[in-house]
């Protein structure tokens, strides 16, 4: 059998899809590039992992940790799958599905499109101008496949859950990526809940909260039978024990608490950092959601690179689809990190 080689650069789609903040950051940098909440896994989360070690021999159980996140979003057990991350959430959707018109709403993360492409699906992009806010008039009727980030990596945008759910259609599979949902205090756009949308699927991650993006955790919420499809996609054992033990434990009602909290600090320090960033000259993406702010300079790229020289690392914005050098992702840390961000800045500018 030839082995054919398959190159997202190659293929001609214009960006590297599988580029990330992780390969922007190093030893010696201040990481601004990664959405992943600093100081994390808490102890206490720490503590229960290292405890959930003893049981590896076992193979892995899914159901109490099923139990646990049906019961934090108000939906039975049969309607959850728990996912080695969203990263292997989108992987599956790309199995499973059979696609006429796959549509992609950009800018947004790009492994949904780079899983549709790998699966041999062709991805059709719908790019929302700036401010990035979603006119659902802009995804095409006869798409039966739509994915769309909320709030929506790079942007930071929180669409509406009304307007999105009127994407939702009998016939359509709809994938709201909520990776990020748990930023906003009380998710009150999350359409985690609602089982009454046809061929809703919500993505859901564990990774960026709780500090676990090596341990690998995610879910995803649908109707019971699209679950059952799904899950016939996925390797067996796909989820480990101690993964597992992280979804079960961030679905508490304490842990849920905990991150409440945590989002109504990082929304105090987003805002803060949006006015210092724009008080700089940047252009910022108004009405950030999220644990990062998407900016726009005419030298985003020489900044880039100044910076790095100064030991701060941010995300290029050019690797998303829609956006291009004069972007850059910057992520909310705490006020004396931002602050150290902000006088270098300053300096460079
Ligand atoms: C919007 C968005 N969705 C999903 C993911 C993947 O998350 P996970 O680490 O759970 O695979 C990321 C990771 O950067 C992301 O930014």
């Amino acid at each position: 059998m030839r082995v054919e080689e398959r190159s997202d650069r190659a293929d001609g789609i214009g960006v590297d899809l599988r580029h990330h903040g992780d390969s922007e950051v190093g030893p010696d940098l201040l990481d601004f590039a990664v959405n992943v909440r600093a100081g994390t896994p808490p102890r206490w989360l720490a503590e229960r992992l290292a405890a959930s070690l003893e049981d590896l021999a076992a193979y892995p159980d899914p159901r109490p940790a099923r139990e646990a996140v049906a019961r934090r979003h108000g939906r039975a057990p049969d309607e959850v799958l728990l996912t080695a991350g969203a990263a292997e959430a989108f992987v599956l959707i790309a199995r499973f599905a059979r696609p006429r018109r796959a549509v992609v709403v950009h800018p947004q993360f790009t492994e949904p499109e780079a899983a549709l492409r790998a699966a041999g699906h062709e991805v059709h992009r719908v790019l929302l101008p700036p401010d990035y806010t979603l006119d659902p008039a802009l995804v095409p009727d006869d798409a039966d496949l739509v994915i769309i980030g909320n709030p929506t990596n790079p942007t930071s945008v929180l669409h509406p859950a009304r307007t999105l759910a009127r994407l939702a259609r009998p016939g359509r599979l709809l994938v709201v990526d909520e990776a990020f949902a748990d930023c906003v205090p009380g998710e009150p756009e999350s359409l985690s809940g609602r089982a009454d949308l046809p061929g809703l699927i919500v993505v859901r991650s564990l990774t960026k909260t709780w500090g676990l993006a090596g341990l690998r955790v995610g879910y995803l919420l649908a109707e019971a039978a699209l679950v059952r499809s799904l899950a016939e996609t996925q390797p067996l054992w796909a989820v480990s024990t101690p993964a597992l033990t992280a979804a079960l434990e961030c679905s508490s009602d304490r842990a849920v608490a905990e991150a409440r909290e945590w989002a109504r600090e990082l929304g105090g320090e987003r805002d803060r950092l949006a006015a210092e960033l724009a008080g700089l000259g940047l252009r910022v993406t108004p009405n950030a959601a999220a644990s990062f702010l998407l900016v726009r300079s005419p030298q985003a790229d020489r900044l880039r690179t100044r910076l790095r020289a100064h030991g701060i690392a941010v995300r290029r914005g050019d690797t998303f689809p829609g956006l291009g050098t004069e972007y850059l992702r910057i992520a909310v840390r705490d006020r004396q990190t931002n602050e150290r961000l902000t006088r270098t800045l300053a300096e460079l500018l």
